[in-house]
């Protein structure tokens, strides 16, 4: 069931969004080598909790964190600790999901930590553009599946693995609503986008083979099968009556 959101939900789903880019952008900003995941978690819940918000991940579904810190072949879900320091060369992504006043705004980017190789700067540009394709197909009256069609073509020559264990989502007063949105060509969703429907477009994306396989230990942590470099960006985007409107920008 796809919930066609009201003006006034439209209004706190923009409220939710800006603060959710806003505690990206600050908790980015501490991003440096030699720091801890878990600092920079620590530092987005209490930035959150001061704006009377709440982080969305922690003891969702036994989450145990308040955001998600994925670095190098960690596609998505790594969990913040204290024994994982960034350093020079690695890839990191933050993906933000705050609840504030009811509704969520949910957001992901990607951090260089130092110089990092010239593949991994090429995977995290094409992933960017990527999402972007994907969220210029958005407009009432074209299909769901024109996103992961358009994400797709747009990475086809680069033999990337785009990822398929994880989707972007509806998004609203619950963190994840219908409908799934694959970021990869298929024929399963016949679905049109209407206005007022508000879903997530974050495209993960590997330098190597697309599979992911989950950690037996913590449940969460996705890598990818074969050690290879993984990016991702996300955005909350919200279908308008002659396009979309990202809910997620930092301004
Ligand atoms: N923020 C993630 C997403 O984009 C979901 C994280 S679920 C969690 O959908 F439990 F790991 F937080
Ligand atoms: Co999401
Ligand atoms: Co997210």
């Amino acid at each position: 069931m796809i919930y066609i959101k009201s003006s006034a939900e439209i209004q706190k789903m923009r409220d939710a969004g800006k603060l959710a880019a806003e505690v990206l952008h600050e908790t980015g900003a501490r991003v440096r080598e030699g720091i801890s995941t878990e600092s920079l978690n620590d530092f987005a819940h209490r930035y959150t909790i001061s704006k009377g918000a709440i982080s969305a991940p922690l003891n969702y579904k036994g989450f145990p964190k308040s955001i998600c810190t994925s670095v190098n072949n960690v596609i998505c879900h790594g969990i913040p600790c204290k024994e994982e320091i960034l350093k020079n060369g690695d890839i990191l992504n933050i993906d933000v999901t705050v609840k504030y006043k009811g509704y969520h705004g949910d957001t992901s980017r990607m951090f260089r930590i130092g110089k990092i190789s010239q593949e991994a700067e090429q995977l995290i540009e094409d992933t960017e553009k990527a999402m972007w394709k994907g969220i210029q197909a958005i407009l009432p009256g074209n299909k769901i599946s024109d996103i992961g069609d358009s994400i797709e073509t747009f990475l086809k020559a680069k033999n990337y693995g785009v990822v398929r264990d994880f989707t972007g989502h509806g998004i609203g007063s619950y963190f994840h609503e219908d409908p799934p949105i694959p970021h990869y060509s298929q024929r399963m969703i016949q679905e049109k986008m209407r206005p007022g429907m508000i879903f997530t477009v974050e495209p993960m994306v590997n330098l190597g083979d697309w599979r992911s396989v989950v950690s037996k230990e913590d449940q969460w942590t996705a890598t990818t099968v074969d050690g290879s470099l993984s990016a991702q960006f996300e955005h909350t985007c919200l279908v308008s009556k002659n396009g979309y409107e990202v809910l997620t920008i930092y301004s």
